[in-house]
């Protein structure tokens, strides 16, 4: 069913939309750059989701934003971005690398002091957070090892109010999780937290198709009363 899906239409037609939508922004670029030169491999959202991630976070006007998977701080600067004038992002990242790297590059793009890179894996951190009281969060941006998902979504909750806005990146992967039968751990994970979307009654969810060089899956969730 994947295969009946043509993917340079796809990815032309996620050109088309990048051209006329989202401006060249140099911050954005040479942090790309600077991911591939440290060697992050290229698995940020593309350039159309960052914007989508923005749009949506700016509806919240948030305060508190939280990311779970960092990688070269891409999807950050996005989310960032978004953040009312006195609100604060904080991000997980398990690769202190790949946190050295998003650090730089959030100077560059402004928004290192709105921004707190907090490494180790995420599973632990949203734990120790959620025991510590944290205040709940805004909107919350889940793209880290698919595997963890459905125990993020979990811990998130704990995190979360009524309104906290929740999006998960990749939850499509080219039409693998339609194979009921899959033995891949990060297919299984995103199978497991797709249906935990669909079973949960705290939330009020969609998946959107996203296009890129293939297809793939957006989250957007909101917590309910
Ligand atoms: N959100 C980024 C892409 C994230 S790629 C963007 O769009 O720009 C996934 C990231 O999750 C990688 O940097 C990887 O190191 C990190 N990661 C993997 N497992 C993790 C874990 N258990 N805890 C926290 N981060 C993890
Ligand atoms: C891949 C893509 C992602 O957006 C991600 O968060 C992790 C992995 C991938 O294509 O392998
Ligand atoms: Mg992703």
């Amino acid at each position: 069913m994947a295969d009946a899906v043509d993917s340079r239409l796809l990815s032309r037609v996620d050109r088309y939309i990048e051209e006329l939508l989202v401006p060249p922004d140099a911050a954005l670029r040479q942090g790309l750059v600077e991911a591939e030169a440290a060697g992050l491999p290229d698995i940020a959202v593309s350039p159309n989701e960052g914007k989508l991630l923005h749009l949506v976070a700016r509806l919240v006007r948030p305060g508190r934003i939280l990311e779970i998977g960092t990688l070269g701080g891409y999807s950050t600067t996005w989310l960032a971005r978004a953040l009312e004038p006195s609100g604060r992002l904080v991000t997980l990242e398990i690769d202190p690398h790949h946190a050295a790297v998003a650090r730089r590059n959030l100077e560059r793009a402004g928004v290192a002091d709105r921004v707190e890179v907090r490494v180790g894996p995420a599973a632990r951190t949203l734990r120790a957070m959620a025991a510590a009281r944290e205040p709940p969060f805004d909107v919350v941006f889940i793209d880290a090892d698919k595997e963890g998902y459905p125990e993020y979504l979990d811990l998130l909750l704990r995190l979360s109010r009524v309104g906290t806005v929740i999006m998960a990146d990749n939850l499509i992967r080219g039409g693998r999780v339609l194979d009921r039968g899959s033995t891949d751990p990060g297919v299984r994970g995103l199978r497991a937290f797709n249906a935990r979307l669909a079973a949960e009654s705290r939330l009020d969810s969609i998946i959107l198709p996203i296009m890129r060089d293939r297809l793939d899956g957006l989250s957007i969730s909101i917590v309910r009363a």
